[in-house]
């Protein structure tokens, strides 16, 4: 994408400025991602040497999760703070279960929402838009929305490695509310988050290290929280078995994880979990 730069600076996009969006692209082996991204991943693979297993085990996670609510019959869905389309993106996986089933992209990230409008243009039932999770009617009551999901059936919502970009003093928790208030009974919500609760050292010093750097970047809160706030995201609504696990396990059978997760799962340093709207 190096070549595009123009393009993209005439977008107002800083190209300059490593994005959570497109460093996490990169460690997943993605093309959408600009020179200071890498560099970005080049600083970040000598804090957290697993990084690259990070980014995947949670790419399971997702799949998995999409996987379990359109196999409970889930078929429409609404993905926020999708990032870049990558290999197995939210549609791929729930066509394969519903062809019919419904997929709207949202994030706020510019370069992310062109890419995925570009993969979506001829795909149906698909739609993406520009919106910040914090504001949740910026992608609640968005036209694409409105049109593509059904809001008085349950929806599938997906906040996968999007919360842990928005600190405390932003209260992540009161937006989510929001959405969650949105759905109708039935709706199902996966949540996946950075955590070094658990988590024995050096991976834990590691991962801290690792986080502190995206002060350096345009997602400057990464913030880990500790399973008893990992929880209160899903107050109200009931945990799907089996609870809250790391992502390298959560409805893992391990055959897609190495030794390293599988001995310890906790160097995930992510939580995944999905619950059901009572
Ligand atoms: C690490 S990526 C996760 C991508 C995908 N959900 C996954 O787990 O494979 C996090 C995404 O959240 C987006 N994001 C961060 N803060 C956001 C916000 N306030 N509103 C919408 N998207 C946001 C970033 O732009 C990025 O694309």
């Amino acid at each position: 994408m190096a070549g595009d730069q123009d393009r993209w600076r005439e977008l107002g996009v800083d190209v300059e400025l490593p994005s959570a969006a497109r460093v996490y692209d990169a460690y997943l082996g993605g093309a959408h991602n600009f020179a200071s991204d890498r560099a970005f991943v080049a600083q970040a693979k000598e804090k957290l040497p697993h990084i690259a297993d990070v980014a995947r085990w949670n790419r399971t996670f997702l799949r998995r999760a999409v996987q379990t609510m359109a196999e409970e019959g889930i078929d429409q869905f609404l993905d926020i703070g999708a990032g870049l389309p990558t290999v197995g993106n939210t549609h791929e996986i729930a066509h394969q279960v519903n062809p019919d089933a419904r997929v709207l992209y949202a994030d706020n990230e510019p370069v992310a929402v062109v890419q995925t409008k570009e993969l979506l243009d001829a795909v149906p039932g698909t739609g993406v838009v520009q919106g910040d999770f914090l504001e949740p009617d910026s992608i609640l009551a968005a036209p694409a929305t409105r049109e593509l999901l059904d809001f008085s059936r349950p929806i599938g919502v997906l906040a996968v490695a999007l919360l842990h970009f928005i600190p405390r003093e932003q209260h992540p928790e009161a937006a989510l509310e929001r959405y969650k208030e949105a759905l109708p009974a039935g709706s199902r919500l996966a949540i996946s988050h950075a955590t070094v609760d658990g988590v024995a050292e050096p991976v834990r010093s590691q991962t801290l290290d690792f986080i502190d750097s995206y002060k350096d970047t345009q997602n400057p809160g990464f913030t880990a929280r500790d399973e008893l706030e990992f929880r209160r995201f899903f107050t109200g609504w009931e945990l799907l078995e089996p609870g809250v696990e790391f992502t390298s396990e959560w409805r893992s059978d391990l055959t897609e994880v190495d030794e390293f997760a599988a001995e310890n799962p906790q160097n995930a340093v992510c939580f995944a979990a999905v619950a059901r709207k009572p």
